[in-house]
């Protein structure tokens, strides 16, 4: 087992070299490398996470493992080729495909996540679960965060390996994803141990805000103080980087982080169209709602101001209505 580990671990040092080989070098790879200059990458960046290029031939990977003395059988159990269904020997699990590495705490290579160029499905393709990996029990980019995180004491919790990527280059080195599944309560532990803040950076879509929502009371239970960056609707951090640059992503959205309740609040208000006395109305119902998850009466207050001088509405109203939920939820 263990000196199965140490042969995989090696197999993916060696196939991330020759992805970004690949990407670097091969004529099959300078489409791959005008998709990612499109994207706003630089070579530096490109380098710095070690992106690559799986070309598209069936057997790129395994010629070269297969030449290297690597256990074929091996490789595919590791996530690195698939078995031909007759039986008859591997084929390359990635192909034609940008590669993205994927490392563990120690900063070696133990997956892939390989993105299509361009449109098509499936969007990402993951390495599967393996001796070397575990979805949820791995961030991605946390090697690289890890001293800006313990240093700022805050990591950035992106959806996506770009907004990890182009938001590295706007200078938020603290940045660190999840392998596109939930944040479960593993990943939670582990960003709990290097930091005491989380700023949730999601996608501006209703998935991402949803997923947020979600996101809220782990982080907490783990021990983690919790803001949100909000994006608008329909950006994510790699997109708002591409359209209004890096001094303004970090001004205007990491800089901006707001409270949980804050957040739910600006949630809330997106799903209700305020011209509409109905509107105002049930939003209104619902932010009180909200204000009464906080525990303390000066925090409450606070909130319930901003609304009253908002909307017009007398503070004292807010309050009471404010004040039946409180005693509802005890
Ligand atoms: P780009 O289009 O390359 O910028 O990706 P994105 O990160 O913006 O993708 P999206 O917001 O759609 O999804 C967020 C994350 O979910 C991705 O970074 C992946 O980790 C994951 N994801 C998205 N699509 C797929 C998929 O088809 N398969 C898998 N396994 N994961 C996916
Ligand atoms: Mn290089
Ligand atoms: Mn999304
Ligand atoms: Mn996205
Ligand atoms: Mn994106």
């Amino acid at each position: 087992e263990n000196a199965e580990r140490a042969k995989l671990i090696e197999a993916h040092e060696l196939t991330a070299k020759l992805y970004h080989y690949m990407l670097n070098n091969s004529k099959q790879g300078v489409e791959a490398k005008r998709y990612l200059r499109e994207r706003g990458l630089s070579d530096k960046l490109i380098d710095h996470f070690m992106i690559g290029y799986a070309t598209d031939e069936w057997d790129r990977l395994a010629d070269f493992l297969a030449k290297r003395g690597f256990d074929l059988a091996l490789m595919e159990k590791g996530g690195l080729l698939s078995a031909k269904t007759d039986g008859s020997g591997y084929v390359d699990r990635f192909r034609n495909r940008i590669m993205f590495p994927i490392w563990d705490k120690d900063g070696k290579t133990t997956a892939f996540a390989g993105r299509i160029i361009g449109e098509g499905q499936p969007k990402y393709l993951n390495s599967p679960e393996t001796m070397l990996f575990t979805k949820s029990k791995i961030v991605y980019n946390l090697h690289h965060a890890r001293t800006a995180i313990r240093k700022s004491k805050q990591a950035v919790i992106f959806e996506g390996y770009m907004d990890v990527i182009k938001s590295w280059s706007a200078g938020v080195k603290n940045g660190i994803a999840t392998m596109g599944t939930a944040l479960t309560k593993e990943h939670c532990a582990i960003i709990r141990r290097q930091a005491e803040e989380a700023i949730i950076c999601y996608d501006g879509d209703d998935a991402g805000q949803a997923a947020a929502l979600k996101s809220i009371p782990m982080l907490e239970a783990a021990g983690l103080r919790v803001t949100v960056a909000v994006l608008p609707k329909g950006k994510d951090p790699d997109e708002y980087i591409g359209e209004y640059g890096p001094d303004e992503f970090l001004r205007e959205i990491v800089d901006q982080a707001v409270s949980i309740t804050k957040f739910k609040l600006i949630y809330s208000r997106k799903n209700h169209i305020l011209l509409k006395e109905e509107g105002k109305k049930n939003y209104l119902l619902e932010a009180v709602d909200i204000v009464a998850e906080l525990s303390s009466p000066i925090e409450r207050e606070v909130y319930l101001k901003e609304l009253s001088r908002e909307f017009d509405i007398s503070l004292e109203s807010l309050k009471q209505d404010c004040h039946r939920k409180v005693q509802e939820l005890q």
